[in-house]
């Protein structure tokens, strides 16, 4: 293994770090969420322009907070898939541009290794069989992980990622942006039990339901009819709208991840993306993951969130397998783990 630079800039967080092994040296992060909160969301052009701004910046202060000089670093990674393409493109272009400059090796890394990677740094004697759960902005996925590059994708959402629902739920209750954090909070003073709403089960052609896909925008859908009504009614009670979502959100993952470790005979669940900050979540994945004698980790909120340390973590894996990339490589707005 040697020491990594790593960069991601595959949404809205231009982030920079020096990784050795499973040590952190550096992981500077700079948000663009106030630039993006204005919209509601993450508007792809202007996370472009912001991460070119920012980019040279966050190398110099990853360098020279880890105390690295380039003849310290052995390699340099980007994200490389899946987000953005054109905020892809900013980190993998400085990427291979220092890689070419300093001489060194150049490794591409998909962006939900690097979350997987993020429990190997909260938890460096993680080994694998795991399973891993990824709730972020962009992402529900269920992952089977067997070894280093060596991922089987069992569950995933249909339609809207978990922390998009948060966001578009938190959007029509008029709470601002991004949701999660809001609903959380609010939540915590409504009743979970107020409102019964649809758990987004995906049927089968052959009858039943799929164990470990979920489906988002229906529940969406019916927190949207719900307000309408209570709206017209003259009374919204957002705490308890709130709560109720954040608990069926977190029953149906919960539900789902328990099922998939159990069927699959894997006894750890590894959480990561910015929902595995939840605190529905994360109570009812505890408790139920107690109950079946199942061990889960939960990395630091700064690892769960996007960073370039667990982009610099998989990356430093891979090259003490052996594994470079080549100055060909491309970005991709969807790939496959
Ligand atoms: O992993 P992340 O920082 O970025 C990517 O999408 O890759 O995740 C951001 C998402 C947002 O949708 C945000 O609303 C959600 O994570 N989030 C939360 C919480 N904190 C952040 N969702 C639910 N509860 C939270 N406490
Ligand atoms: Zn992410």
């Amino acid at each position: 293994m040697g020491t990594i630079l790593a960069i991601e800039t595959s949404c809205d967080e231009t982030s920079v770090a020096i990784v050795k092994n499973r040590q952190v040296l550096s992981n500077i992060v700079a948000s663009q969420i106030q630039l993006h909160r204005t919209y509601g969301g993450v508007v792809p052009e202007l996370a472009s322009r912001q991460h070119l701004e920012t980019i040279n910046l966050c190398i110099t202060k990853a360098l020279v907070e880890a105390d690295k000089n380039w003849q310290e670093i052995d390699a340099i990674a980007a994200t490389c898939a899946p987000g953005l393409v054109g905020a892809l493109l900013v980190g993998v272009t400085a990427a291979k541009t220092l890689a070419m400059l300093y001489q060194k090796p150049f490794l591409g890394v998909h962006h939900l290794e690097g979350h997987i990677y993020a429990s190997y740094l909260s938890e460096p004697d993680l080994q694998p069989p795991f399973l891993c759960l990824l709730v972020s902005g962009g992402h529900t996925s269920i992952i089977y992980v067997k070894d280093c590059g060596l991922y089987e994708m069992l569950g995933s959402t249909r339609d809207d990622a978990a922390g998009e629902a948060f966001d578009k739920v938190a959007r029509l209750l008029n709470l601002g942006y991004p949701g999660g954090p809001i609903i959380d909070k609010l939540a915590q003073q409504g009743n979970p039990q107020a409102f019964k709403l649809p758990e987004g089960k995906i049927s089968l052609p052959q009858g039943g339901y799929h164990p470990y896909d979920s489906s988002f925008s229906g529940l969406k859908t019916a927190v949207l009819r719900l307000v309408q009504k209570l709206e017209l009614e003259g009374d919204l009670p957002v705490a308890d709208l709130a709560a109720s979502f954040q608990d069926t959100v977190a029953k149906v993952l919960t539900k789902r991840t328990i099922k998939c470790a159990l069927d699959y005979g894997l006894t750890k669940i590894a959480i990561g993306g910015g929902v595995a900050a939840n605190s529905g979540l994360r109570k009812q994945l505890l408790t139920e993951a107690q109950k079946h004698n199942l061990q889960v980790y939960f990395p630091p909120l700064k690892l769960c969130t996007d960073n370039a340390a667990m982009i610099g973590c998989a990356a430093s894996d891979h090259f003490a397998h052996g594994h470079t990339s080549s100055l060909n490589l491309g970005v991709q707005s969807r790939l496959e783990i």
